[in-house]
């Protein structure tokens, strides 16, 4: 795994690995620990890491003791605003820690190690998607719940259900998210 930043917590390892430093070996431990911590959707993560095969620009690995015990995927998706701006947003997916390591604070450094390297990267702004009950655990950190609509498209163009549907945003700099329904398109949409 090629490793671009490092930083130690606790007995954990929080590292960024880029996609092609990302081996079979340590895909499958990454699939493994996403099927443990999201078991409604391991069909899902049983054949790949991310939503619709899209790969991650970067992911965070933490590890504990040669364990893999957490995981957070960055990938790439444009946005168009009612007046039809539109942005390349860093959208995060997968933010997961094993069940023996949670609370210690692992997700929340994972999370800033993330911001960081997104921001290092030149986005604007991240996006991600979550269930009603994590929201104050993301505006704890600073992240946004957005007012408006947001819709998301399947490869035809069609609105997808999301049934993790509250859609939040973190501004990176001084430009402040658009307001007004937001289109995230579909994964591959260009
Ligand atoms: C959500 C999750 C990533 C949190 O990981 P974690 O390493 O335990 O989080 P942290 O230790 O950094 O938590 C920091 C704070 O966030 C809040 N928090 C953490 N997990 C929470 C949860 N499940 N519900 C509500 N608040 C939570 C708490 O305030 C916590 O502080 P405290 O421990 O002092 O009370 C982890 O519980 C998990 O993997 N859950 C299953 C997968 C999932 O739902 N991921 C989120 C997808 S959007």
């Amino acid at each position: 795994m090629e490793t671009k930043a490092q930083s130690s917590v606790a007995a954990y390892q929080v590292s960024i690995a880029e996609e092609d430093g990302i081996d079979s070996e340590l895909d499958a431990a990454l699939r493994a620990l996403l099927c443990r911590c999201f078991p409604e959707w391991s069909s899902v993560f049983q054949e790949c890491r991310t939503w619709h095969s899209t790969p991650p620009i970067f992911t965070l690995v933490a590890s504990e003791h040669g364990q893999i015990i957490g995981h957070v995927a960055v990938v790439v998706r444009t946005i168009t605003t009612t007046w039809n701006f539109r942005y390349n947003v860093a959208s995060i997916q997968g933010v997961c820690v094993s069940p023996e390591n949670r609370r210690s604070g692992l997700a929340t450094e994972m999370m800033l190690t993330a911001l960081n390297e997104i921001k290092r990267r030149g986005f604007l702004f991240a996006i991600l998607f979550c269930k009603e009950h994590l929201v104050s655990f993301y505006t704890d950190k600073g992240w946004k719940l957005a007012d408006d609509s947001v819709v998301m498209r399947n490869k035809d163009d069609l609105p997808i259900s999301m049934r993790s549907n509250c859609p939040m945003y973190y501004e990176l700099g001084d430009v402040p998210f658009p307001e007004g329904p937001l289109d995230v398109h579909s994964p591959s949409w260009e």
